[in-house]
């Protein structure tokens, strides 16, 4: 049995209890708030999991062996940097940390400590999101001609961070999973508005260039009274549609698409013709990827390891994430990955 303390018991944070509960290499040990009452309402009166409102005192215990972090992203770098030196295995919310710098430094701090470092970059380990990486890398859709995602519904303002680092992690994430292993982010451009005054962007849209040549884009929005949750991912062959909300029919894969004519006579004619076919819905297990993720980490423990959503799949999130700030920054200018990451 790993050890284990929950440090955060927010919104998210008791996500991370519940699924820790359900997951038997795990022994939760310890529940940390700075509001003890929160982490107690959490627990309920008849636990016998030890609530603290210290994270030191939970570092401390020799009877922990890992954390799982859902506290604010500003918090993200100095909990796990403690959480490292203290030789405890790390769970961490999304995002890393707040910049790419910070979150070199922690992945360096956890491979020479031989410890554990995982992202919870939930979103990779839905069956959907594992059923279209399956799809583009065995071919089914195609070339991938682009990828285009909306995440958009009333959300809470964050204190911390504005809506690229709060939303914009999941389609990151998402993009860093599902791609094939030789196409990667090369550049971006984000622009964002703050129509409300918070002092943050509450709306924006991100482009990001791939390395094959493809536009992926991203909206992610706190202010729409409608959720959506959608991305469509075109391919020369097929269309994938995922739309999270329709769990009779999250993904819908469109044999149809659109046929540049090969023959430069017909192509005078016309350029390109429209293809009909079948769309078909692939049956997918309704399951909560929470649950998934702390099956990951504690295997990955056990088996020394690197988990699917590591340290350096947050680091590449990261790159996406602090090339787009900086656009946003710079009025949209265009920013080039690399020029982070290097
Ligand atoms: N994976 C997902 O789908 C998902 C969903 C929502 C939030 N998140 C992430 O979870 C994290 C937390 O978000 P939230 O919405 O739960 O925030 P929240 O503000 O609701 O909760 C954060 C909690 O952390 C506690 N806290 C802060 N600093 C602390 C410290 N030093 N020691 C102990 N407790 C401390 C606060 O008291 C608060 O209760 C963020 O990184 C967010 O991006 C992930």
């Amino acid at each position: 049995m790993i050890g284990l303390a929950v440090i955060g018991a927010g919104y998210w944070g008791p996500n991370l209890v519940r699924n820790a509960q359900a997951t038997p290499a795990l022994h939760l040990r310890w529940l940390c708030d700075l509001n003890e009452a929160r982490a107690r309402s959490v627990l309920g009166p008849y636990s016998t999991v030890q609530v603290s409102t210290c994270y030191e005192q939970i570092l401390a215990d020799p009877a922990v062996d890992a954390v799982a972090i859902a506290t604010p992203a500003v918090t993200h770098f100095d909990l796990v940097r403690a959480a490292l030196e203290a030789g405890k295995h790390v769970l961490v919310e999304k995002p890393l940390t707040c910049s790419y710098a910070d979150g070199a430094k922690l992945v360096q701090a956890a491979q020479r400590a031989g410890l554990v470092l995982m992202c919870d970059h939930t979103f990779c380990y839905t069956p959907a999101a594992m059923k279209i990486r399956e799809l583009i890398h065995a071919g089914e859709i195609g070339e991938l001609c682009f990828f285009d995602s909306v995440r958009i519904n009333l959300g809470l303002i964050q204190p911390d961070v504005g809506v690229l680092w709060d939303l914009a992690p999941h389609d990151a994430a998402i993009l860093d999973f599902i791609l094939p292993a030789d196409v990667r982010p090369v550049a971006v451009t984000a622009h964002g508005a703050d129509p409300l005054g918070t002092g943050r962007a509450c709306v924006a849209y991100l482009s990001v260039w791939l390395s094959s040549g493809v536009l992926a884009h991203v909206h992610v929005n706190w202010l729409s009274p409608t959720k959506i949750r959608t991305v469509v991912i075109g391919g020369s062959r097929r269309t994938i549609v995922w739309n999270d909300l329709k769990p009779d029919q999250r993904l819908a894969i469109y044999d149809r698409g659109v046929d540049q004519a090969a023959d430069p006579d017909e192509r005078r004619q016309a350029l390109i013709s429209y293809r009909l076919g079948d769309v078909l819905v692939p049956a997918l297990p309704e399951r909560e990827a929470l649950g998934a993720v702390m099956a990951d980490f504690a295997a990955a423990i056990t088996d020394g390891r690197a988990p699917q959503t590591d340290g350096h799949s947050g680091l590449r999130v990261l790159a996406v994430l602090e090339a787009a700030a900086r656009s946003l920054a710079h009025g949209g200018t265009r920013i080039d990955i690399e020029g982070i990451t290097s």
